[in-house]
């Protein structure tokens, strides 16, 4: 059956007191949204559709990143849970299949969760998911008897039995569109917020003679984010488990609680992670390679057995083959580094291509910026490059050339040639300790005058 995701994310978030609107927020440097988006994904949905009001258009742009095909609806009132479900209304006439509603400020919301919700809609014609809180605090309650979902009341406007009951409302919904708009036009605002709850969707759905069900997660699955601390809760909460997971997998994180990941960070089985490295999104560290400590990684590609810092930092578009060594003080920026080169000290390599077995001395940089456009600098295999050479790109080194430490190498070098640069040296014997003679004398005739 096909299922459409409606996604909640027209809300302000006063309390981030942010101008981002608060689903943009990231955690683990991905927009909270988008991990909604990622865990609705599982369902493979035929359509998404995401309300938007405050920062629409930043909203529209984070989730079309992430999606091209999401579709956003406008919610230009926030006027309740159900008033922003129903701006989908238009959008979805003519759509047959399941409505699965998420929020975008509910970013844990595991995939399977999503999926048992699925399922027991073979069963029911209307799915909430509910937790069990150990602090229910203002949360909407599940009214359940004899094992049936009767309501939900939301706290506001509870009595002070219905606010004794732990199972609350997540705020996921999974029921067929035709009967959840159905419901949806019936909900009035009469009250204590004077808002259209979706969550009057389930008494509606008794009356009618429908049926429904709650499906349970655990708590941490539901975690909202309201606030700058909540927004680091969520984080660290982020971290733990996928630190977790990755240990789960077979990789040595040698300090687990201080490797900072990223919402899609992976890692291969046998790769050692040592302490205090940060994972910026989009990389893959593949079995069996080493990340020395405070490295710093982003948009990049690590193949088995390389060896990367410590202190490297390699940003989107480093591409590492196998057996790579990037040493300490390194910069590799959209280069790509064949099998077994080496660039071990003190470099900056950026918009390059770097042959097998190349070895790159300390100190070279690749030039490829003249402060208008970027160029290319192609190094071919067998390469050695000596210390503190400086390649204005765009230039080319073939393959089993050298180049002499310390030269600015500003033209092509042809296969197997040496290409040096650098002020002829002299040498004047005798001249240094002449000099140093010279200068201790004015010192100390200084020195003398002071006195
Ligand atoms: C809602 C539920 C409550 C549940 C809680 C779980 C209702 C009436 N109440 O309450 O039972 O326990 O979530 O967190 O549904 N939104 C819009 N447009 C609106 C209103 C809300 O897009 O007009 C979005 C918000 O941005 C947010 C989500 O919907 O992502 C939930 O809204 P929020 O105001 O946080 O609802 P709660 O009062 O927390
Ligand atoms: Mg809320």
């Amino acid at each position: 059956m096909s299922t459409a995701l409606v996604i909640l994310a027209a809300g302000k978030g006063t309390r981030m007191k942010s101008d981002l609107p608060k689903v943009l927020h990231p955690i683990a440097q991905a927009p909270m949204l988008v991990h909604a988006m990622r865990a609705g994904a599982v369902l493979d949905p035929e359509r998404t559709i995401i309300v938007a009001g405050h920062g629409a258009e930043q909203v529209t742009k984070a989730a079309q990143d992430f999606d091209e095909a999401a579709e956003i609806v406008l919610q230009n009132e926030q006027n309740g849970t159900a008033h922003a479900v129903n701006q989908a209304r238009e959008s979805l006439s003519g759509f047959e299949g399941d409505v699965v509603v998420l929020y975008g400020d509910t970013p844990f919301v595991q995939p399977d969760t999503i999926k048992r919700m699925l399922a027991a809609r073979a069963t029911h014609d209307l799915v909430i998911l509910g937790f069990e809180a150990a602090d229910p605090a203002r949360y909407g309650r599940l009214v359940v008897t004899n094992e049936s979902l009767e309501k939900i009341v939301e706290y506001k406007d509870a009595t002070k039995a219905e606010r004794e009951l732990t199972l609350c409302n997540s705020g996921l919904v999974a029921c067929d569109a035709g009967l959840l708009f159905e419901l949806i036009s019936q909900i009035k605002d009469d009250n204590a917020s004077g808002e259209y709850y979706l969550t009057d969707i389930v008494e509606l759905a008794r009356a009618a003679g429908h049926s429904t069900s709650a499906v349970t997660c655990d708590e941490s699955e539901t975690l909202g984010v309201n606030s700058r601390a909540d927004l680091a809760t969520a984080d660290a909460v982020f971290q733990k488990r996928a630190r977790g997971e990755l240990l789960d997998n077979g990789v040595t994180l040698m300090d687990p609680d201080t490797v900072y990941l990223a919402f899609d960070t992976y890692v291969g089985r046998d790769a050692l992670i040592e302490p205090n490295v940060v994972f910026g999104p989009g990389v893959t560290v593949e079995s069996g390679a080493t990340i020395r400590a405070f490295s710093h990684l982003e948009g990049c590609h690590v193949s088995r057995g390389a060896i990367v810092g410590p202190y490297a930092r390699l940003r989107p578009g480093a591409e590492l083959s196998e057996d790579v060594r990037i040493g300490n003080f390194v910069e590799i920026k959209n280069a790509e580094i064949a099998e077994g080169a080496k660039v071990n000290h003190l470099s900056y390599i950026g918009d390059a291509t770097i042959g097998a077995k190349s070895n790159i001395g300390a100190g070279t940089i690749t030039c490829n910026y003249d402060g208008v456009m970027k160029h290319q600098t192609t190094i071919g295999q067998g390469v050695f490059v000596g210390s503190n050479t400086m390649l204005v790109a765009p230039v080319t080194l073939g393959d089993e050339s050298m180049t002499a430490s310390g030269s600015v190498i500003t033209k092509n070098v042809e296969d197997g040639a040496l290409a040096i640069a650098r002020a002829p040296l002299k040498i004047k014997s005798g001249f240094a300790r002449k000099l140093f003679e010279l200068l201790r004398a004015k010192k100390a005739k200084s020195d003398k005058g002071q006195n």
